[in-house]
């Protein structure tokens, strides 16, 4: 039986990766797009979730999600990473579609009822609407099958600032609740995501195998491919969204620490995830009682790239 995914997402280029991958995985049942501001607003990350459903020619519904971050001012659209366009600046017609009529943190409450214990939360952007369907229901956290989030960083520096990553960064009280709460939370961060180069002979090839969505990505992936070249000298980009969904197809490919993570929301080190391994105690109060995350530490990159491109060629 496919597994049942929500996918929480603000499009984006690496999110638009992560969406066709679980798109074309006959392991996964995609029930929804749910969207957030990040990359772009949430308005442009509601047009560019519908788009990719046209592209891929799927019948998911989309709901458009938060606007901006619970407690903290919004941050500028990182527009040097993704584009003004949240597509590496295309010029891609507008959908024909439409975001269904509910808000997307009702949409994963009234889905996980729908499924109880079968459903997968994949969290691609900052955390509101996750934080916001716990607020609306937190009987969700115990009956959600796991949330397996793109964000953060043990031990690896953060891409925002030298302890935090974007997602995490652009809502961090929101992910202190996604964290801190009783559902099985798996963190994807920077830790495994920067040991993963994609680079265009990778999407050439896949390019040329499935000319639709592989067309499309090779297209989005040059500005972002810049940006990346141009601010690591290196000769491609990190591999970030669309590692959650090999996750999910096979968790073999990811080394796990169990600990407790909590999320710095103000002073210098706002958007830190600090994560407390399992087994140690600290006389400061605040990893206490905290549930264990699965933190990915190390990453098979060669078979994680394999599965990409078979899984889109
Ligand atoms: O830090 C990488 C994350 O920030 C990815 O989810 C990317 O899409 C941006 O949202
Ligand atoms: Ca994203």
């Amino acid at each position: 039986m496919a597994r049942k995914i929500i996918i929480d997402t603000d499009p984006g280029i690496d999110d638009a990766m992560a969406i066709f991958f679980a798109f074309q995985a006959p392991q996964l049942e995609v029930l929804g797009l749910t969207t957030t501001f990040g990359n772009v607003s949430v308005e442009l990350a509601t047009q560019n979730a519908i788009t990719l459903t046209e592209i891929a020619k799927v019948n998911v519904p989309v709901a458009k999600g938060v606007a901006v971050p619970s407690k903290i001012a919004p941050r500028p659209h990182p527009d040097f990473v993704h584009g003004a366009d949240g597509f590496g600046n295309i010029d891609w017609p507008a959908p024909k579609g439409k975001a269904i009529d509910k808000s997307a943190a009702q949409f994963i409450v009234d889905t996980v009822r729908e499924f109880p214990g079968e459903v997968t939360i994949i969290a691609l952007g900052p955390l509101g609407n996750l934080a916001k369907a716990l607020e609306i229901d937190p009987e969700v956290a115990n009956l959600v099958d796991e949330v397996v989030l793109m964000g953060g960083t043990a031990i690896e520096y953060g891409n925002v600032s030298p302890v935090a990553e974007a997602n995490i960064m652009n809502d961090p009280h929101a992910a202190d609740l996604v964290f801190t709460a009783p559902w099985q939370v798996t963190m994807i961060g920077l830790d495994v995501t920067h040991q993963v180069l994609l680079d265009n002979t990778v999407l050439e090839r896949i390019k040329k195998a499935n000319p639709t969505e592989g067309g499309f990505l090779y297209d989005c992936a040059q500005h972002y491919i810049n940006f990346y070249s141009s601010r690591f000298d290196m000769d491609g980009c990190y591999f970030h969204d669309a590692s959650t969904i090999a996750y999910v197809m096979d968790p073999s490919i990811f080394g796990v620490e169990l600990g407790a993570v909590r999320v710095a929301c103000e002073g210098i080190g706002i958007g830190q995830t600090i994560f407390a391994p399992q087994g140690m105690s600290f006389p400061e109060p605040h990893w206490n009682d905290v549930p264990m995350t699965q933190v990915c530490m190390e990453v098979d990159s060669e078979k994680l790239l394999a599965l990409f491109e078979t899984t889109l060629s």
